[in-house]
């Protein structure tokens, strides 16, 4: 999950954790690789974009469904029975307008990054994780960290390869506490996490996280969010749905 670093909540603890130094050290030549070959951000998308409401195109990929069946206990925590299936949904379109990623590494990834959030200490999401600087908060790397324990976990009974379950665990560490992405597959994992935020739904379930009403959150979405959309696909939709958003929740009238 990935927002505004700075928001305070009710919930702030007084002093935010600090990383621990024993999170994984960002790959700087694969980081420079990437952005080498796509000098151009947003990255222009390869074929047309889908900018209708994403709950006209719920996520298609039924191959996905065991590892849904494998995960459902994860999908109870902080929201994931939202998020995750509404951020796939997401990925498919962001797949569909960047043809040459991986599919399967893409919608694999985007529907394991958040379960992690199952296996951390609950009354920390909150207090720890979308507080203060929060992409350095503690409870954020833990997240990353035990979500690539749940994708080792699940993955290889279901008949993916090692070599595939290690391009998994790769976007998972540092989904949230890397802020350079190393492959087109890490970013449209990234854009997929941040994308969803703009449908009501995503307004809905994350202001709640933050303590903000729908209006100041928009507000927020627009201003710092957009400017760290990796993908031109992923600006166009987010555009799009932050004008219904808006519109539908009247934040210009509620405000
Ligand atoms: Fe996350
Ligand atoms: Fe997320």
């Amino acid at each position: 999950m990935t927002d505004h670093p700075t928001i305070a909540s009710p919930e702030a603890s007084a002093t935010p954790p600090q990383p621990s130094g024993d999170e994984p050290a960002i790959d700087s030549e694969r980081a420079d690789a990437f952005a080498a070959a796509h000098p151009v951000r947003p990255i222009p998308a390869q074929r047309p974009v889908d900018t209708r409401p994403i709950c006209e195109t719920p996520s298609a990929s039924d191959f996905l469904n065991p590892v849904w069946k494998a995960v459902v206990e994860e999908t109870r925590a902080r929201g994931n029975d939202i998020h995750l299936p509404i951020s796939v949904a997401y990925a498919e379109r962001l797949c569909d307008a960047y043809p040459t990623a991986d599919r399967e590494v893409v919608l694999v990834a985007t529907l394991l990054h958040d379960t992690g959030w199952a296996h951390v200490d609950e009354s920390r999401i909150l207090s720890e994780g979308f507080t203060g600087d929060w992409r350095k908060a503690q409870i954020r790397y833990e997240h990353e960290h035990q979500g690539c324990i749940v994708a080792r976990r699940v993955l290889p009974g279901l008949g993916y390869a090692p070599e595939f379950v290690e391009r998994i665990t790769a976007i998972i560490e540092g989904h949230d506490t890397r802020h350079v992405a190393y492959s087109i597959e890490d970013a449209l994992v990234r854009d997929a996490d941040r994308a969803w935020r703009f449908d009501r739904a995503g307004i809905a379930l994350a202001s709640s996280w933050f303590g903000m009403d729908p209006a100041t959150y928009a507000d927020r979405l627009a201003a710092e969010i957009v400017p760290e959309l990796i993908t031109a696909a992923a600006v166009e939709m987010a555009t799009a749905d932050l004008a219904r958003s808006n519109a539908l929740l009247k934040t210009g009238v509620l405000r």
